[in-house]
């Protein structure tokens, strides 16, 4: 697991954009994307590379991580929705070519079947952009979740509701409890993670994840038993991580040589 410390949110979106540019470069077709605020420099440094530099997203197909439960996809906080308005709509990755799964669908259970099948069977997935949540989730893979679970259906932890309001008009009463979410299982078939957090409230997460026990109790531990990982994380988030000094070494010397 590679876990590179950065100065500024700026700058976490370059390495998460370098990331996806490089994985490009050498014949990805399949992007994750995960939403919430954590991705956010990452797609607007992948928008501007699109409009400065010509960087094409066509010959691409993107996976969303999940979608909440009874939201339509023309619901300004679907999933579908945010992703559109954060990314599609700045680049040219065509939107009958981004996934996601139908929060709407009569039949959730079998959507997050057909979904989990599409996955697998498109896929793999190149790049798989992660966020993280303050008690360890990836995905919605809530505390508590199979390490091997595929794509299903999950119950938000009241705490994910709380902190997922800041985005919903109506604040808490607004956010559903249910999501269609990819498992942690399906997520661990990409070929590379790329997790950005940032903020002290995600620092003890973000070192469950990284130097914990591999464990249910922190879903994003699991990360550990993936062969290529970045981990990409604020001086805030990195404060409870008790080999910072080592992985800034690691790191000061690949960026260098990479021009940073
Ligand atoms: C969103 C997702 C979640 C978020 C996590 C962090 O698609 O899968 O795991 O990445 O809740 O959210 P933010 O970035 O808003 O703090």
């Amino acid at each position: 697991m590679e876990v590179v410390i950065v100065g500024s949110d700026a700058q976490a979106g370059q390495v998460v954009a370098d990331a996806v540019t490089q994985a490009m470069a050498a014949g990805a077709r399949t992007l994750g994307l995960a939403t919430g605020s954590s991705p956010l420099s990452a797609y607007r440094e992948l928008a501007r590379r699109h409009r400065d530099d010509g960087l094409s997203f066509a010959a691409l197909q993107a996976f969303l991580l999940d979608e909440y439960v009874g939201l339509t996809a023309d619901h300004p906080q679907s999933y579908a929705a945010v992703i559109r308005a954060e990314l599609v709509d700045h680049v040219d990755l065509d939107v009958g070519r981004v996934h996601s799964p139908d929060g709407a669908a009569p039949d959730v259970l079998a959507e997050a079947l057909r979904y989990d099948e599409l996955i697998s069977s498109t896929g793999p997935i190149d790049v798989q952009i992660l966020g993280i949540g303050a008690n360890g989730h990836v995905g919605f893979n809530e505390p508590g979740s199979s390490l091997a679970s595929r794509t299903r259906i999950k119950t938000l932890t009241e705490q994910t509701r709380r902190d997922n309001a800041r985005f919903f008009e109506g604040g808490l009463a607004q956010v559903p409890r249910h999501v269609i979410t990819q498992g942690l299982g399906t997520i661990r078939g990409a070929r590379h993670l790329v997790l950005t957090v940032s903020g002290e409230h995600k620092a003890a997460a973000i070192a469950a994840a990284v130097e914990g026990p591999v464990s249910a109790s922190c879903p994003a531990s699991v990360l550990q038993l993936h062969p290529h990982v970045t981990v990409v994380t604020d001086e805030a988030a990195a404060s409870r991580l008790r080999h910072a000094d080592y992985y800034r070494y690691v790191v000061e010397h690949k960026l260098l040589e990479q021009g940073y």
